[in-house]
């Protein structure tokens, strides 16, 4: 069985997932506001993995005898947007605020000598480096389009073939 502190930090990243989830149909809906469906179609696709990640902690907490403790997911931090750039910056913020999470959950696994959930995380230690990444060139990828409108519209057309 899980200890406590572990359960209670298992349980508060699973939240955490579906709060990035959320925060991410919070960009999407944004994006298609603004008429990027690529940008849209990304955000929203982002939002289903982060319910996926969800779901791992769940199956994990489940599997390790505890019962799940759902709290109340919070409002996305920001929903209304002044410039495209800004989610892409946000996004990229709150993947390094999740890594940071995800590190200590780790190394608390590790500390514990619980080997079992320091396995688990480790897929996410990793996963967490993609997103990172992704976020990031996302962001680079929108500011070497320096506002020109035919390279904005390429990069949605990638983006809508995620
Ligand atoms: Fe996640
Ligand atoms: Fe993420």
């Amino acid at each position: 069985m899980l200890n406590a502190r572990l359960f209670q930090m298992m349980n508060e990243q699973l939240n955490q997932e579906f709060y990035s989830g959320y925060l991410y149909l919070a960009i999407s809906s944004y994006y298609a506001t603004e008429g990027l469906s690529g940008y849209a179609h990304w955000f929203k696709k982002q939002a289903g993995e982060e319910l996926e990640h969800a779901m791992k902690f769940y199956d994990f907490i489940i599997s390790s005898g505890r019962v799940v403790d759902f709290k109340a997911i919070e409002k996305p931090e920001q929903a209304a947007f002044n410039n495209l750039r800004e989610p892409l910056q946000l996004s990229l913020a709150h993947e390094k605020k999740v890594t940071g999470n995800i590190t200590t959950l780790y190394n608390t696994a590790k500390e514990i000598g619980n080997t079992s959930a320091a396995s688990f995380l480790e897929w996410f230690v990793q996963e967490q480096q993609e997103e990172e990444e992704n976020a990031q060139n996302n962001l680079t990828a929108y500011e070497n389009c320096n506002f020109d409108i035919d390279c904005m519209k390429k990069l949605d057309r990638q983006l809508a073939a995620r």
